[in-house]
């Protein structure tokens, strides 16, 4: 039986019906056709659908759509300011850590997250804070460089 929720998505409110066995992936992408959360095993072992939830980051193939109601979910669109990139987004795009860009959603998520923290990591702090997200691009240097770079400025 499908049961109405309310999630905030990126700050603006939205209803949607849900059945009890729906992910949260699965009714962000499908039925609120937010394409940038991205999937690869739907069973949390590729971090590619990582998205905040209520500030933390969460493998949203993991996480029941009726849990999630009435929380704060931010999504990759959630970090800019309309056609304003956010200090970590031109550090991706300056360092090279977006190549196919398919990871590249989960790991700014991620990345804004460890920043959010206002605390300054070294390079294996970063590293190990990221193992749980694929990316079978760049070696992941790139994007650690990235987080280096932003996290004396803030996003
Ligand atoms: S789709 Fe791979 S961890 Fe969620
Ligand atoms: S940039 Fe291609 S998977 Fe990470």
């Amino acid at each position: 039986m499908k049961t109405s929720i309310n999630l905030i998505i990126n700050g603006s409110k939205i209803e949607v019906s849900v059945l009890p066995n729906e992910t949260l992936l699965d009714v962000l992408r499908n039925k609120l056709d937010i394409k940038s959360v991205k999937a690869a095993c739907w069973q949390g072992d590729c971090g590619l659908c990582t998205v905040l939830l209520n500030r933390i980051p969460v493998k949203s193939c993991l996480i029941l759509a009726i849990e999630a109601k009435n929380s704060a979910i931010t999504t990759v669109e959630g970090l800019s300011d309309g056609e304003n990139l956010s200090n970590l987004q031109k550090a991706f795009i300056k360092n090279g850590a977006v190549q196919c860009g398919f990871c590249t959603p989960a790991f700014l998520l991620m990345s804004y997250y460890l920043i959010s923290k206002r605390k300054i990591f070294s390079r294996s702090e970063i590293e190990h804070s990221l193992n749980g997200i694929i990316c079978r691009c760049t070696g992941y240097k790139q994007i650690v460089d990235s987080i280096l770079d932003v996290q004396n400025l803030g996003h």
